[in-house]
This record gives C-alpha cells, structure tokens and sequence, in this order.
C-alpha cells in the first residue's frame, strides 16, 4: 500500500510514546507509523498490545544512538515525519547516572537529526513536506517561586481553567520565551537537545518544531514517577515517600491530551516554532498525594483516611525544583487546543486503571524493578 505519510515515531512502546503511537495508528489508517524504540526498563511493547496488529504499523527494535540503522530506516520506510520521545526520562535517575542521560538525549537526538538531514537532502522534494518534531519538557525553564496571593489555596473541586486555580501557587508562569536554566541532569540534557533541534533548522533549514510540556499523568506510566509509584505502593501497604516536605509543586496534564495536542501541533504547528503545552493544574505535592490515597482508599473499599499513615517524609531530592507552572495559552489562541479532561475525572480513571491493570504492574515491577528501588529509597 502507499501512505500517504511515513511517519517515524520513537520511544513509541514508552508511556507518552505509546498513547501518540495508538492515536496515530487508529485516527490515520492511511499513514504508516514506524515505531523506534530500544525498549530500556521504560519501554514496555505490552503498552501496545491492542495496535501491535494494525497493518498500518511497524515496530523496530533500535537505538537511536544508532546513525547508521537510523539512516537505514529511514531509507526502508521513507520516513516524512518524525516524532521524537525516545528519551531517559526520570530525574531521580539522571542524579545517579548522568552519562546516560547525556548519551541518549544528546547524542541520540543528534544522531536521529544528522540521519534525517542526510535522508531527506538526499530524497527528490529535499525538506519540502518534511518535519522533524521534537517532544521536550517544561523542565528545561528551571524552576518558578511560590509567590501566591494571601488566602488562594489549592483547590481540588475548581476547574482547571479557572482562574483561582491559576493563581493558586503564583502569577509567574513559563512562556515560550522563557529562558532556559535548567538544573537537573535530566532537564539541562533535554535543553541541549531542544538546543540542536532549533540549530539544526536555523544552520540546515531543517523543518523542526519543539514543544514543551508539563507533567503527564495517565495509564502506562512507569512506576517510578510520582503518580504510579504511590497507587502501587497504598496498594501494597508499603511507605509513600514524599521528598522534603512535600511543597514542591508541579503542573499536571492527562497523556492523552498532550498527545491530542501533538497530533494537532504536527499538522497544523507553525514551522521553526516552538509551543507550550500544559493545563494550568498545579498541585502541590502533598496535596496531590492525599488526592491519590482518597481515590484509591475509595476505590478498594477502604475506609476514608485508611491510607493517609503511609506518608514518610524523606530525604529531599538534591535540586529539586520547586515549581513548574506552564502557560499554553499560544496553542489555545494559535491551534484552539484545550485540556479535555478536569484533573478530578482524570485522576480517578488513572487511579481506576492502574487498579484494574494489576498484572500490567507486576510484570513491571518484577526482575530489575526492585534493585532499583532499593538503591532509589533505602537510605532515604
Ligand atoms: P518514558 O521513559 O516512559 O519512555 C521513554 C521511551 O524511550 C522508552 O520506551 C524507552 O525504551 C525509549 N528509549 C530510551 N532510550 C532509547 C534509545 N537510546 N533508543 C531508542 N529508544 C529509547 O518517557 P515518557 O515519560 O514517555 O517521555 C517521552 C518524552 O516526553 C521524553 O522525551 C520526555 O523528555 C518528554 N516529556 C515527558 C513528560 C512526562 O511527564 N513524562 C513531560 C514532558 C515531556
Ligand atoms: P516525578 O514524577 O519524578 O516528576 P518530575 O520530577 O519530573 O516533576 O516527581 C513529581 C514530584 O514528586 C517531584 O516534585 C518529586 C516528587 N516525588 C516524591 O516526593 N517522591 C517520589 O518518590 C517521587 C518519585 C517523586
């Protein structure tokens, strides 16, 4: 069959990879989606059991450090597009083990960009048609003071859009413009690579676009980031560890709106640009946690408060951020993309998820998983 778009995707079986490749698959019987992935501890291919199938779906076991078998692949499916997340992901990872970070963030990508530039100069029509679309963080921003107004407090029942909710933690938020100064080794690698993808346009004329989003919630996430982690553990009675006091204050976004919002912004994105991406829905730490044992106390049955003695305080992370704070309004007004979901309903289909997806979780958490929690938290 011709496609009408060869579209290369990587770190398609990790957690936001595997919602953009099962949008793409379903909504686009006419693209071909080829899916990168090395498959690391966060690439997991049962996260796309229910595509895997799909005639209009490759899945490709490689390294994205890889520049020939990347220029290879390009060649064999006639890669036009190409979403980029294939990455190491996880902060507290990146304290212990920065080269990694550096490898594949950096060098990965740098690879992935010379493959493309080499493939698509090399094809009839050069750039024309072609987009090299870059996923990254808000993380790269640094990190925003809490200078909330007397008196606003983190609601759990307002809507995510209002403006009470918005000013709950600051006036501050994080533009497109905002300067980077990123402070962990995880996000001071993902600017380096939002870095090359913008040179790779400006010195090349690449067609390149970069956005930058909050922190996603939602099903397939690997357990250890905050929200997995800590409905697995009141599952299993085992401590909640909130790092310092809990104050640090995160802006949180449901993975299938980011990926409605990469669909959207790969279509319709202004060329060379970047946008933000995130639902003004800032939660403070330990609220949020107690938002989590709430729903799932409820949802097993549990009496009301039944979880709340898990909660031990830890060592804080070093460098932790205090606070991110995305502002999407461009991607509103520019391309009308809006959060679908209020962070109550999506947080109650994670937790709900998660519940029902047991044995998703333990084959996860079984082998490698708890060596790696031992060195995360004993000690802590
Ligand atoms: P993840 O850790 O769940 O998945 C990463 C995937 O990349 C895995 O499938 C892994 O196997 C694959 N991978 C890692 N190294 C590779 C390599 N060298 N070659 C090929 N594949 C490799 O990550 P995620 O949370 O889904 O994040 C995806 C992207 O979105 C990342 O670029 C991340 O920086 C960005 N992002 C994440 C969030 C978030 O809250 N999770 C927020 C904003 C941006
Ligand atoms: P995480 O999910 O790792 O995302 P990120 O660091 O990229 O924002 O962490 C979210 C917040 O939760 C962050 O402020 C660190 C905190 N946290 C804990 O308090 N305990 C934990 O065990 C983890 C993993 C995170």
């Amino acid at each position: 069959m011709n496609y009408r778009k060869n579209i290369m995707i990587t770190g398609g079986a990790g957690f936001i990879g595997s919602h953009v490749v099962r949008l793409f698959v379903n909504k686009y019987p006419d693209y071909r989606i080829v899916n990168i992935d090395k498959l690391t501890y966060a690439g997991n291919l049962a996260n796309l059991k229910d595509v895997e199938n799909m005639p209009n779906y490759v899945f490709v076991k490689a390294d994205i450090c890889d520049f020939d078998r990347m220029l290879e692949v390009m060649k064999e499916y006639d890669v036009d597009g190409i979403i980029h997340l294939a990455a190491e992901s996880h902060v507290d990872r990146s304290i212990k083990d920065p080269f990694t970070f550096a490898r594949t963030n950096v060098m990965g990508t740098l690879s992935l960009l010379q493959a493309a530039k080499i493939y698509w100069e090399s094809t009839p029509g050069g750039y024309n048609g072609k987009l090299f679309y870059h996923i990254s963080t808000d993380e790269v921003y640094g990190a925003l003071e809490l200078t909330a107004p007397e008196g606003i407090q983190s609601p759990f029942t307002t809507t995510a859009s209002s403006a009470e909710h918005h000013l709950a933690f600051g006036t501050e938020f994080f533009l497109e413009e905002t300067k980077y100064n990123p402070h962990s080794p995880y996000s001071a690698s993902k600017a380096s690579s939002d870095h090359f993808v913008r040179a790779y346009h400006d010195t090349y004329g690449m067609p390149t676009l970069v956005t930058n989003c909050s922190n996603n919630y939602g099903p397939y996430q690997f357990p250890e980031k905050l929200i997995p982690l800590f409905i697995n553990n009141i599952r299993h009675r085992k401590p909640l560890p909130v790092y310092g006091k809990g104050e640090n204050v995160r802006d949180w976004l449901f993975v299938e709106d980011h990926a409605r919002a990469i669909d959207l912004i790969f279509h319709k994105g202004r060329v060379a640009d970047t946008y933000n991406i995130g639902g003004f829905n800032e939660w403070k730490n330990i609220d949020l946690i107690r938002v989590i044992i709430r729903t799932v106390d409820r949802l097993l049955g549990n009496p009301e408060g039944h979880s709340d003695s898990l909660i031990t305080y830890v060592t804080d992370r070093a460098g932790h951020d205090l606070r991110y704070a995305i502002d999407s309004r461009k991607l509103q007004r520019e391309l009308g993309w809006e959060p679908s979901l209020q962070f109550e309903e999506g947080i109650e289909k994670t937790v709900k998820w998660y519940l029902d997806n047991q044995e998703w979780m333990d084959y996860i958490t079984s082998g490698e998983y708890e060596k790696y929690y031992d060195d995360m938290y004993s000690g802590r």
